[in-house]
């Protein structure tokens, strides 16, 4: 039975994926489904198989294929992308989006992002964190999704990514580079690691930044301070409305959740 339920929920998941090439209705964006959890009737000790029947598990060895990069970002999905805004030492703006991109910690609250050389080049984005030591990360949510995307376009360094997809610079309290205002969380960051990725040839290929967040701005129409009080803020997810991004150039919309809690607690 659990089986059975599990290649019902894989065939909705691929006709829902044809579905999404429709126009999505601007009401449907911000709806949010709470569903019962996938298998509301699986008890502890119960066998929850692949829906893929005899499928041969294939194993990838990471170092005789040509590129990882497809199998990565298709594989590690949704993953939440960082709007990163900074200036450059001449106070130029530059914004881009990343999905190597999470926080790792909370006390104090640290996000890692990974940014990845172009042509063998530091991508601007990181030249300027290095110079300047400072950033903003922003969250990318629907209503704003296109504009954002097109801040990762191939442009040169003098281009004000910003400017040109129409969104707006706010001051931020403790860092130079701007929040941008379309956003509903900004986070100030500061540089406070680097991670040096070389590969097997011992090219440099990407830089891991770590940055704590030394203020957080969060609009007081998606936050939430009654829950557990206001010296324990969260976010009302469904306000929030986040995009994630999975394989290639596809994102997603978080429109179905449910809850269920670790199997020692209630709540
Ligand atoms: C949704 C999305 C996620 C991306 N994630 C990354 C990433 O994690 N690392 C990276 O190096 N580039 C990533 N890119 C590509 C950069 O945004 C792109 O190279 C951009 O031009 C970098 O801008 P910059 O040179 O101004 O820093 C992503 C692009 C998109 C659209």
């Amino acid at each position: 039975m659990p089986a059975l339920a599990l290649q019902g929920f894989g065939l909705v998941g691929t006709t829902l994926l044809r579905r999404l090439r429709a126009p999505v209705p601007a009401a449907l964006l911000s709806q949010v489904t709470t569903t019962t959890t996938p298998h509301p009737e699986w008890q502890p000790g119960q066998n929850q198989p692949h829906p893929y029947g005899d499928s041969e598990r294939v194993a990838l060895d990471p170092a005789a294929l040509a590129s990882c990069y497809g199998l990565v970002i298709s594989s590690g999905v949704p993953r939440p992308i960082a709007f990163v805004s900074s200036l450059d030492s001449e106070g130029r703006r530059n914004l881009a989006p990343f999905s190597y991109f999470n926080f790792v910690a909370h006390d104090p609250p640290l996000v890692a992002i990974g940014i990845c050389r172009k042509r063998g080049e530091k991508k601007d984005s990181l030249a300027n964190i290095e110079a300047r030591g400072e950033f903003v990360v922003s969250i990318m949510s629907d209503w704003f999704i296109e504009s954002a995307n097109h801040c990762c376009g191939d442009f040169s360094s003098d281009v004000d990514e910003m400017a040109l997809s129409g969104l707006t610079a706010a001051r931020a309290k403790i860092v130079e580079p701007p929040l941008v205002a379309e956003s509903a969380i900004n986070m100030e960051c500061k540089l406070v690691h680097k991670y040096e990725v070389k590969n097997a040839a011992g090219t440099d290929t990407t830089t891991v930044v770590i940055g704590q967040v030394v203020m957080f701005h969060v609009l007081e129409a998606v936050l939430d301070t009654v829950t557990h009080g206001p010296t324990k803020p969260t976010v009302h997810f469904d306000k929030l409305r986040p995009i994630a991004r999975l394989g290639g150039n596809t994102y997603g919309i978080v429109n179905t959740v449910f809850d269920l809690p670790r199997p020692d607690r209630k709540v």
